[in-house]
């Protein structure tokens, strides 16, 4: 088919009417948005003879990804979220903001309320079967290597079937989920266990649009933090166990290479005394380096809807920081 209207005035005039251009309400960056996103699928209608059938699959794709509140999964999944990442870097370096631990994707399971401890503390309830015990501990420093104490290390992962508490109903309140705020010496250290890699459900809406593009829906197995201090830049990132058969083949493009970390497994009796286990266990060694900055803007994460977190946990997270 040559048919080709995109670039005829009756389609342009009809688009600025869609876009809402001849009307005096609504807010005039919605309607800038909309109308170039609503132009750019017009012409790839145009460009693709995207037919009839095409068109309306698409629309219950969509529907059925609403329906199952998959919208937070696929969009990692497309790279929206690693390509924000890779923006707020250039924003950074443009501000020249550089250095410390780098940012990675926050995902779409945190769950905000974890319970918080001083230096130490236990994210697993010792009812998953299967889970190896993990010691998993740091420090974090800031760019001149001093240490950070009292710095709020909130720490999220998934089980040994790579399932997260809240969203896996059959896991108890808050499982593998706490805020750490590091000692003296700017120290954090948690007991847990081993995370496994985690995938998409099989068969899902977005299992569908990936398989479309010949693509899985399995990540490595990862452990995600917020590291945040008076004084210093929010710091949202994950690391990635090496060793995985994911770990550089994530279909969330989190991978980063400074944040590849190995788990090492330690079995000498003395070790495991030390840390009062009851056997051989892996050790992971996670040390977070964060600029300065006294933009109070800059030391909280962005705002964006997330599992317990309401408007008034962010406004008192703000004016906390705008006291420092
Ligand atoms: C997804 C799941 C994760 O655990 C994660 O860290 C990132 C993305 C997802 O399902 O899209
Ligand atoms: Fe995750």
């Amino acid at each position: 088919m040559t048919v080709k209207i995109f670039d005829t005035p009756e389609v342009q005039d009809f688009l600025n009417s869609v876009a809402g251009f001849d009307q005096a309400g609504g807010n005039e960056r919605a309607k800038r948005i909309m109308h170039r996103l609503l132009s750019d699928l017009f012409k790839l209608i145009d460009d693709f003879d995207v037919t009839q059938e095409e068109y309306w699959s698409a629309v219950d794709l969509l529907n059925a990804l609403g329906h199952e509140t998959q919208f937070g999964l696929l969009s990692p999944g497309l790279g929206f979220d690693h390509y924000l990442d890779m923006r707020q870097d250039a924003i950074d370096a443009e501000a020249k903001r550089t250095g410390g631990t780098p940012r990675t994707i926050e995902g779409p399971l945190y769950v905000a309320g974890a319970p918080e401890a001083e230096g130490f503390a236990r994210m697993d309830d010792g009812q998953d079967p299967d889970g190896e015990t993990m010691w998993l501990t740091g420090q974090v420093r800031d760019l001149d290597g001093n240490p950070v104490p009292g710095a709020k290390v909130e720490i999220w992962h998934a089980n040994s079937k790579g399932g997260y508490s809240f969203f896996d109903k059959t896991q108890s309140e808050y499982n593998l989920r706490r805020t750490i705020v590091t000692d003296g010496a700017g120290r954090y250290t948690a007991r847990s266990i081993v995370p496994s890699g985690y995938g998409v459900p099989e068969g899902a809406p977005t299992d569908q649009v990936l398989k479309a593009l010949g693509r899985h829906g399995e990540r490595p197995a990862h452990i995600h933090y917020f590291v945040s201090a008076p004084g210093h830049q929010h710091l949202t990132t994950q690391i990635n166990l090496a060793g995985d058969p994911y770990t550089y083949d994530d279909f969330a493009f989190a991978t980063r290479e400074e944040l590849v970390v190995p788990a090492q497994r330690i079995d000498d009796p003395a070790e495991i005394a030390r840390r009062e286990l009851d056997g051989p266990f892996a050790e992971v060694v996670f040390d977070v380096e964060l600029a300065r900055t006294d933009a109070p803007e800059l030391q909280v994460r962005h705002a964006r809807p997330r599992a317990k977190e309401d408007e008034q946990d962010r406004a008192s997270q703000l004016a906390g920081t705008a006291k420092v």
